[in-house]
């Protein structure tokens, strides 16, 4: 413990040890698997960049970071169904091997759209790794390849996560309580 929570939090969920723990684990596992292959990974902005950053570092084989944006949450913790692309890739990964990185598989609306998007380029390969997953609130059939957590049906902030853009910034990822979600 000995971590001292904002009254809007209601516990930690996943430790920073446990984080990182994963992380290494994840990195292992995607190095294996790539193994005598190049990577471009592609971070889902903005929720991603503090797992990406670690996860890169965890990873072996040579690889590139790119960047999509795409908006589907307006400022709440209720998906609104739709999804556009707001900041499109730089590089193009025509025959390159992409492993598209989000922080959390939650409906599963914006990742089937990134999916199919992909889908659509002449691309060597295509991947999903999650660092954490809500099956229970699934409403669009997407699996990830590489999962760090699967977690209850509870709004989560932290290592990158927010709400409202709030708590981005916590090495931990923590349980916001029901009385800070309007
Ligand atoms: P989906 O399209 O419903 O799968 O939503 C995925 C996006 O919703 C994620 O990239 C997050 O930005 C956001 N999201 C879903 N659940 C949470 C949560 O518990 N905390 C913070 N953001 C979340
Ligand atoms: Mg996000």
């Amino acid at each position: 413990m000995g971590v001292c929570l904002h009254e809007d939090l209601e516990r930690v969920l996943i430790s920073e040890e446990e984080l990182a723990q994963r992380v290494s684990e994840l990195g292992a596992e995607i190095s294996r698997d790539y193994a005598g292959k190049e990577l471009v990974i592609v971070g889902v902005l903005k929720g991603s960049f503090v797992f990406m950053a670690d996860l890169m570092r965890r990873i072996t084989v040579p690889c590139t970071a790119d960047f999509l944006a795409v908006s589907s949450y307006a400022m709440g913790a209720q998906t609104t169904g739709d999804v556009k692309v707001i900041k499109d890739l730089d590089m193009p990964v025509e025959n390159r091997h992409v492993l598209i990185i989000e922080d959390i598989l939650d409906s599963g609306v914006t990742l089937s759209y990134i999916m199919n998007l992909m889908a659509g380029k002449k691309i060597a390969s295509v991947r999903l790794c999650a660092l954490l997953d809500k099956p229970e609130r699934r409403r669009m059939p997407v699996t990830p390849n590489y999962r760090g957590f699967s977690i209850p049906d509870e709004f989560v902030v932290g290592y990158g996560l927010d709400y409202a853009e709030r708590f981005r910034y916590l090495p931990y990822v923590a349980v916001i309580s029901k009385k800070a979600i309007r």
